[in-house]
């Protein structure tokens, strides 16, 4: 593995929604912590001035966290501009200028995929991408084909192991945790497989809409915008076998091997669809029949997963804000009684807070041995060295280490698993803003009591 330290970061699309949002208050972060080494070259065509980039930064942060004094002065200090036309060889001749001595910069792509191949070719024309890494952000094209064609156009100029596939969900702590808590203890490990578990729900819920960004989602939907990418990476950390060696491709390996027992998704699987409202929102097509609700079966066909479904489902305006998994145990006989005990589960909530809980049965008071519903619950988070997710990511990229990047081989993969869907989908059915998504969705879990929602 490469181990050079970047000495250089260069951001495109550093005026967009996704900087102001999560890229600044990162690198405010990395700054206090100096794990920024040389300029931080903001690139976009806004027509602005560095000063107005430095004055987006500080709100930026300030909107985002707060302003850390020590970190914004660093971040300030170090923040270039260059604003220009990805097409004009200028811009590019600027960004190398800015670059001075640097000799590994990492460029980060946080702009639209139809831009990377010109952008590509410009570093490579410009020198800027002698040496340097690059970041690419989700969604990795959109579909099996356009991922292929757009990892090629990437390898004509960055090698694999200089190319990170950005997905946040990895970044995070919870999501990383998955992981570590299945094989870190022990009474979990040996009934984490088909002879106990009775199914496993993935449920992201989030109670806002498309927050202005019609334009964009309308050209992607809920599958291609979180269920490929960061539902699939949940997919992986809880179905994964532990890896051989502690080497980061061992980690890779393992996770891409998941989605290679993943059948493709069939469309009998499949329930879609879309808030009422949705049509009215700024960008978005007149008719369009975009999903932002998506319930599905997968079915793993590995040794440790055969016939356990794993139910997934997301969607936008639903009730709550929350991601969670639960693996529902199989049921045990009655104790002593004619009635059946609740179900045993355990239960990760990814975000926003996260926790870990048990779903135990214990008995009801009074004179008849009937269960009840306890839980075991847990705040998971421990150690006081909280990174936000594009924090450890990009900390990660500008050291080299791909461990929490997507990999070529599983983009393919949960592309592959999608592919029919997205291409010969099923009706999209409306449902009311604030409900859990179009009762169709009920059907899919009807014979393994129903999904669970989050509270
Ligand atoms: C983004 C999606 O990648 O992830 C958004 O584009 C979604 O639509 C967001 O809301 C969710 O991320 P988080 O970390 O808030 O769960």
């Amino acid at each position: 593995m490469d181990q050079k330290q970047s000495d250089a970061l260069v951001f495109f699309g550093a005026t967009g929604d996704l900087a102001y949002k999560q890229i600044f208050p990162a690198l405010q972060r990395l700054a206090k912590r100096g794990r920024l080494h040389g300029p931080v070259i903001g690139v976009a065509k806004a027509g602005w001035t560095l000063d107005q980039l430095k004055a987006r930064a500080k709100d930026s942060v300030e909107k985002h966290g707060g302003a850390d004094p020590e970190g914004l002065p660093v971040l300030l200090e170090k923040l270039r501009y260059v604003d220009g036309d990805y097409n004009d060889s200028a811009t590019f001749a600027q960004v190398r200028k800015e670059l001075g001595e640097a000799k590994c910069p990492l460029h980060y792509l946080a702009i639209p995929p139809s831009l990377f191949g010109k952008v590509i070719d410009q570093l490579r024309d410009s020198g800027c991408a002698s040496g340097a890494r690059i970041v690419v952000e989700k969604p990795f094209g959109h579909d099996l084909e356009s991922a292929r064609a757009l990892t090629a156009e990437i390898h004509r100029v960055f090698g694999e192991e200089n190319i990170f596939r950005i997905d946040h969900y990895l970044g995070k702590n919870s999501v990383q945790n998955v992981i570590f808590f299945r094989f870190a203890n022990l009474f979990l490990e040996p009934i984490w497989n088909r002879q106990y578990v009775e199914s496993v729900q993935i449920t992201m819920a989030e109670s806002f809409g498309i927050q202005g960004r019609g334009a964009f989602y309308d050209g992607v939907g809920a599958i291609r915008d979180v269920v490929q990418n960061h539902l699939m990476q949940v997919v992986s950390n809880i179905a994964m076998e532990p890896p051989p060696n502690p080497d980061v491709e061992a980690l890779r390996d393992e996770r891409v091997k998941v989605l290679k027992s993943v059948q493709t998704l069939d469309k009998d699987h499949l329930v879609l669809g879309q808030f009422e409202g949705y049509q009215n929102e700024p960008g978005v097509k007149p008719g369009s029949k975009v999903e932002t609700f998506a319930a599905m079966r997968l079915h793993i066909n590995s040794w440790r997963w055969r016939d356990v479904p794993f139910f997934i489902r997301t969607g936008k305006l639903l009730p709550v804000t929350a991601t969670e998994v639960i693996a529902r145990l199989r049921q045990t006989p009655p104790v002593f009684s004619e009635d059946l005990p609740p179900q045993n589960y355990v239960r990760f909530r990814l975000g926003p807070v996260p926790l870990i809980a048990i779903g135990g049965s214990v008995k009801e008071a009074g004179d008849r041995l009937r269960g009840c519903m306890v839980e075991l619950e847990a705040e998971q988070e421990c150690g006081t060295d909280n990174l936000l997710p594009y924090e450890e990511l990009l900390d990660d990229a500008m050291r080299g280490n791909p461990a929490w990047f997507a990999r070529e081989d599983y983009v393919e993969e949960a592309w592959r698993i999608f592919d029919t869907v997205l291409k010969d989908r099923p009706e999209v059915h409306p449902y009311r803003p604030g409900t859990w998504g179009p009762e169709a969705a009920d059907g899919l879990t009807k014979d393994f009591g129903g999904w669970s929602n989050p509270k």
